[in-house]
Order: C-alpha cells, then structure tokens, then sequence
C-alpha cells in the first residue's frame, strides 16, 4: 500500500466531515437538517460508508485513518445535535409567542355567592362553643308538646304558656317549636346512659309575634345545655363571659339580672357591656351601657327528673340566645328582617 493512499484516504475524511458540516450548517428547517444527517450519517451515510475503505490501506496506517473518520463522525454529530437543538428553541418561542395571553384584556366579571348573615353567626358561635369542647345536636322544627313544653317544666295550664304564642298543628300535640330549649329535653331524656352533657343546639323558632324592627314569627336559637356533676353558677358564668369576650371583644364584660324560666332556677337575664359605647351609654344600648344578649339558668332540677337524671347527683346550666339578635350587634345590622328578605343589596354590602 502506498503512502499517498493513506493521505488520499485521510483527505478523504476531511473532505467528507467539510461537507457534512456545510450541509449541515446551511440546513434551514428540520426537515433538511433530518436529510443532511441521513446524507452523512446515517448508517449508509457518506461518513459511515468511509469506514469500507480501511480494507485497502496498511495495517500501520488503519488507525490514523479510523481516527481522522471518528473525528469527522464527532464532530457532524454535534454540529447536528446543536442545529437541532436551535430549532426546538425557535420553535418553542414562536409557541410562546403565538398562545401569548393578553392579561390586559376585560375579563368577564363572575358573580360570586356569599354566606348569608344568618349562616355566618350560627357558624361563629358553634366555631366558639366546638373550642370549648361542646357538640353540637341537631333539633326539630316540629315538635311535641312534650318536649317544647311540658318536659321543660310547662304543664298544659301553666300561666307561662302565655309567653311563648304558639303556632298549633293539626294533629294533637304537634307544634312548631317556640324555643330551641327543646333541644334540651330531648337531648337529657333519649340519653339511654346518663352521662355529662356538652351541646349546644342551632335552629329555627316560631311564634306568634307581630312582626317588627326587633320580632319576627321565625328566628333562629342556639341553646347550650350542660349538665354534670357539681355544675354551678360559676360555671355558667365563666363561659358566657369567655363567649361574650370572644363573640364581641376581649373588653366585654357580662352581668346576669335575675329573670324567670320555668326550666332554670335560679335564672338569669346576661347582658353584655355595650360593644358600640364601651358601656358609657349610647343609643344602641339606651344609655344603661349594657345590652341583653340571652336568657340562661341552672338546670330546674324538676325538669332533670323528668328527663331522668337525677337532680341528687347531677347538675347543670343552660343557656338560650337569639341568633338574630347577636348577628345584629356583632354585623351591626338595623332590623331583623333585613335577616330574611334576601335583598341582594343588603347581602353584597354585608361582607
Ligand atoms: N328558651 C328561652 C327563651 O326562648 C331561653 C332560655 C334557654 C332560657 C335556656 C334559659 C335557659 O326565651
């Protein structure tokens, strides 16, 4: 084999990595860049095929030969490999230019629903109580006399009936619940074990009021009961006042007027200082600077009897607040049937 084969063969790579790398560099979309890789490189490509003629040159000058073919292989690849790297980038910035989003545009405006007044206080009060370990029981708008009245003290000709005016259905002893205190009575007498109570109990009321800026024939209550053993006063002192605190602000202070409930003895009315004036005096709370929240007591030891817990062992305080009533204060709302007359104004500015 002669010398100048060799240089010829050498030249030879050279010459075909020159024209791949041209071919190459002036391939304009990647259609033409795939054909200039099958040209060159593909396994009948020119730079392959380079490879058949190591057979006619010397043993000795194979390998400068094999090595100048590998160099030219190496380097079309990664002409190749960066070509086509460059247009995946092009393409991906045309993408991204073609699905560009103008945020400035209008957007369709969404109307978005609200929690009304009435759902919003009856789930802060119970977020209130649920900290303090209480559950929550789920009453009945309909109930017996049993349970509104008679379990809780009110004997059929008892003159207090007379507070609540009652809507009667028609079928005897049917009701519509003049007070969420029927909770309670259901909650102590369907206790197969007589064991403490912590609950509270949200819901509808009924009675037969004139209807007005301050009464309506449908509210909403949420009655507390707990009973236990050595249950006091104090008890029901502390957890109102905790309740008034963080219902209206840490400066709330609460104080209980004696009041009647056939259900509770003692029992008490609890007002709350006045959260507009500070209990000052101001309009809002008449000038007396305290403004009355809900009535409460301790447990009527009749009714624990009633309901089969024995008043020797056992104890308790309950509680009743109007929903509406706190709403009021706590939003500052200006009538109680602002509450259910679903003006889309009112709720929109209630947020
Ligand atoms: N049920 C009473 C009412 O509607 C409120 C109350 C509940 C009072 C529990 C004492 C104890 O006026």
């Amino acid at each position: 084999m002669e010398e100048n084969e060799t240089l010829d063969a050498s030249l030879g790579a050279k010459k075909a990595q020159e024209e791949a790398l041209n071919d190459i560099e002036n391939a304009n979309d990647e259609a033409s860049l795939e054909e200039s890789y099958n040209r060159h490189l593909s396994k009948k490509g020119k730079i392959s095929l380079l490879m058949n003629e190591m057979g006619r040159l010397a043993k000795e000058q194979r390998a400068a030969f094999g090595k100048a073919v590998n160099e030219a292989k190496q380097k079309a690849i990664a002409a190749y490999e960066e070509k086509k790297a460059s247009f995946a980038k092009k393409k991906l910035a045309e993408r991204l230019e073609k699905e560009k989003i103008d945020v400035t545009l209008p957007a369709k405006a969404k109307k978005k629903g609200r929690i009304n007044p009435y759902y919003k206080i009856i789930d802060e009060i119970t977020d209130i109580f649920l900290d303090m370990g209480y559950e929550v029981v789920e009453g009945r708008d309909c109930e017996t006399d049993l349970y509104n009245f008679e379990l809780l003290n009110v004997p059929k000709d008892h003159p207090s009936r007379d507070m609540q005016d009652t809507f009667y259905l028609e079928a005897p002893d049917l009701l519509l619940r003049t007070q969420t205190s029927a909770a309670q009575s259901h909650t102590m007498k369907e206790k197969e074990v007589k064991t403490p109570i912590r609950m509270i109990s949200p819901g509808k009321t009924y009675r037969r009021d004139d209807d007005d800026m301050t009464h309506s024939h449908q509210f909403a209550q949420i009655e507390g009961l707990v009973v236990d053993h050595d249950i006091s006063l104090a008890n029901l002192k502390a957890t109102l006042e905790l309740f008034a605190k963080k219902m209206f602000g840490e400066k709330r202070e609460i104080r209980l007027r004696s009041s009647y409930f056939p259900f509770t003895e003692p029992s008490v009315e609890v007002d709350v200082s006045c959260m507009n004036c500070g209990g000052k005096g101001c309009a809002m709370c008449k000038g007396t600077g305290w403004i009355e929240i809900l009535g409460a007591g301790m447990v009527n030891p009749k009714v624990l009897e009633m309901c089969g817990y024995d008043p020797k062992e056992w104890s308790g305080f309950a509680f009743g607040l109007g929903v509406e009533r706190v709403a009021m204060l706590r939003y500052g709302i200006d009538g109680i049937r602002r509450m259910y007359q679903n003006d889309v104004r009112f709720l929109k500015d209630f947020e």
